[in-house]
């Protein structure tokens, strides 16, 4: 794909500067990962995907965690099942050239960008990892990999004494919860790198936000803050939101409307 002409002066400012990308479900649809406010999207009354957002707070994890877990256990299946795409396979490359000038911001928890061969030392998973459960209890603060055997299963499947007894505390035996931030759950540096995350955009000479529409607070918040520090911002998207709003405000700003599995490698292979 050609770039916009107007991307090229952006991109090439960062000379030697640093990079943040801060990606959201957009980045994973072309692997079939279904997004969450999208046409088919989880949160999409009427869409076949569709999931109360309720299946994603604490509250109705101590009120029905089976059924959380139901949830989360079909979500890993369809995570396992999809391959990273060439969106994760170009910001990996990023990260390979920059090195420590690279940083990544994810709001998915699917796991695409370590599978592409980003590294988790410069990787901020600011909602979490659905590859990883937690003790509720947090008797440690260990995160647990995920059975690795755990087979994919329909949306409904109950969960079985085995799927209760493997997805048991190791520590203290206790029950455990997805490593996931739920939606009346707060970012933690601890747990999810949100400060790291929000000092790397503070600190970039260029964002690029690709694949989110801004729902939530921390990816609209670091685009501010970069903004307003002076880096570069460029929106990729099919859609309008928020940070192509940033971008449009700014001079080195720039909203390029196109599939990530298109746009993600051309600008890569300029930022080389
Ligand atoms: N290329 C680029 N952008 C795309 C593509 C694609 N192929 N497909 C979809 N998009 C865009 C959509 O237009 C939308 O703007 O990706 C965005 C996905 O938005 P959401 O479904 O809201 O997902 P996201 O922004 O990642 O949600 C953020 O909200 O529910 C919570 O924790 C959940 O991490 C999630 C957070
Ligand atoms: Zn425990």
């Amino acid at each position: 794909m050609k770039l916009p002409d107007a991307a090229l002066p952006i991109l090439d400012r960062v000379d030697g500067g640093r990079v943040v990308f801060l990606t959201g479900a957009g980045i994973s649809a072309e692997s079939g990962i279904p997004t969450f406010r999208g046409e088919e999207g989880y949160w999409t009354v009427g869409s076949k995907e569709y999931h109360p957002q309720e299946m994603a707070t604490q509250a109705m994890f101590q009120r029905a965690p089976d059924e959380v877990w139901r949830w989360y256990l079909y979500r890993l299946g369809v995570c396992r099942g999809a391959a990273p795409n060439a969106a994760h396979a170009a910001v990996a490359s990023v990260e390979e050239q920059l090195g420590d000038r690279f940083c990544l911001i994810t709001q998915n928890v699917d796991g695409l960008h370590l599978r592409a061969g980003n590294s988790l030392d410069r990787t901020c998973q600011v909602h979490g990892n659905i590859e990883l459960h937690r003790c509720v209890d947090r008797c440690s603060a260990a995160l647990h990999r995920m059975p690795p055997d755990f087979a994919p299963r329909d949306r409904d499947a109950p969960l079985s004494a085995d799927d209760r007894q493997r997805l048991a505390c190791p520590d203290c035996g206790g029950r455990t919860r997805p490593h996931v931030l739920w939606f009346d759950e707060y970012y933690e540096e601890e747990l999810y790198r949100s400060e790291t995350a929000m000092h790397a955009a503070a600190t970039c000479d260029l964002l690029v936000i690709v694949g989110t529409a801004g729902a939530t607070s921390l990816p609209v918040h670091a685009a501010r803050v970069a903004a307003r520090a002076g880096a570069g911002v460029i929106d990729v998207n099919l859609d309008a939101n928020p940070f192509a709003e940033i971008a449009h405000e700014l001079t080195n700003g720039l909203a390029i409307e196109g599939r990530a599995g298109e746009v993600v490698p051309a600008l890569a292979a300029r930022l080389r």
